[in-house]
């Protein structure tokens, strides 16, 4: 195991057949883990950056059987954000040292490009001086050059999955993995900081759906990648499924770094809600951001993707204070900073 680890963070090409036997490894991850936490130092150093996360809308037209806020399920009640709410979280969001803002929701049409880039540029008006992340899913190269000229800098588009069959196994007929391959590369194209990712231990997901997923990442060179364990939503297709573990997850964050030194790589909510300390874990292992919850408190819990999310206590925006000390406690920094991509500075 010690030579694929050290041929990986030698940036050495690895086979199909050694990244095989790195992700059905099962023993101690010890070195592997040191490892990518070396990576991350280099580039890195010990900060870890923080993002507000505003949920702006649990409309969604999509219905992807794994996610809570599908279409299909009309047990959720749904919200959306006005403008001024959105500002408002800003609003508290920069005081308590947020310097990325995310905005993300289900593919709600009301959000369309007139209204989108009206908020994106009352945000960039009101703060020069932080990033503006969108993750609102699938839309045209227009739509996205149109946020992007209106201010955004980065966008979080995960591939899900970068296997054709199994991407269908998740995904209605309406949905396609080209859609989203292509949605990815005109990010990219267009200059948003773009992030791709993929479920851990999503239903009917093989080793060989694994490989794929760091091949395709591989070609597609995403500065910043999502990646969490699939957690099951009693109201989905996937109600019975087996969660995914947030162990595996914890691997492939350090396979990620290792491949990938300089990417933005969070410590998921997922990953926080798998395991009571799964966002320390995913940091001492190679991961340098953490995404607090900065919606504005009523509408959290109706925001679910899958069961049990955590929201009171250390991943709120709120309990700053706490996840600083979580953070030092374990060794890093948690600091006010923009934290773009290393290496390409943009304002
Ligand atoms: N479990 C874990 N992650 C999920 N997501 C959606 N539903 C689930 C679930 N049941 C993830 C998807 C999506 C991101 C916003 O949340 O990967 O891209």
């Amino acid at each position: 195991m010690k030579n694929i680890i050290d041929k990986l963070r030698d940036e050495q090409n690895i086979s199909d057949k050694e990244l095989k036997e790195l992700i059905e490894y099962t023993g101690n991850c010890d070195y592997l883990h040191s490892e990518a936490d070396k990576v991350r130092r280099q580039n890195y150093g010990i900060d870890v950056y923080i993002r507000g996360l505003i949920e702006i809308s649990n409309y969604c037209k999509n219905n992807c059987y794994y996610c809570g806020i599908r279409a299909g399920n009309t047990n959720v009640e749904r919200y959306r954000l006005s403008r001024e709410d959105i500002l408002h979280c800003c609003e508290i969001g920069y005081e308590l040292g947020f310097r990325t803002f995310v905005m993300q929701g289900g593919e709600d049409p009301f959000f369309d490009d007139d209204t989108m880039c009206k908020i994106i540029s009352a945000i960039r008006t009101k703060y020069p001086d932080c990033a503006i992340t969108l993750s609102l899913g699938e839309k045209s190269y227009e739509s996205y050059k149109a946020f992007f000229d209106a201010g955004a800098n980065r966008y979080l588009l995960r591939h899900e999955t970068a296997d054709d069959i199994h991407y269908n196994k998740l995904h209605p007929e309406t949905m396609k993995l080209s859609d989203r391959k292509k949605c990815l590369y005109d990010l990219k194209k267009i200059g948003f900081q773009t992030g791709a990712g993929f479920l851990v231990g999503s239903p009917y997901q093989t080793t060989e759906n694994i490989i794929s997923d760091f091949r395709f990442l591989q070609e597609l060179q995403p500065e910043m990648i999502g990646i969490g364990p699939f957690l099951s939503h009693k109201d989905t297709p996937f109600a019975h499924f087996e969660n995914g573990s947030a162990q595996q997850c914890i691997k492939f964050l350090s396979i990620l770094r290792l491949m990938f030194p300089k990417a933005l790589l969070p410590s998921t909510t997922a990953l926080g809600t798998a395991l009571p300390d799964g966002r320390e874990q995913g940091i001492k292992a190679g991961a340098n951001v953490v995404m607090p919850n900065l919606s504005p408190t009523q509408y959290r819990k109706l925001y679910g993707l899958y069961d049990n999310k955590i929201c009171t206590g250390n991943e709120a925006a709120e309990c700053l204070l706490s996840l600083r000390e979580s953070i030092g406690s374990i060794g890093y920094r948690v600091v006010i900073d923009r934290g773009d991509f290393a290496g390409m500075k943009q304002s």
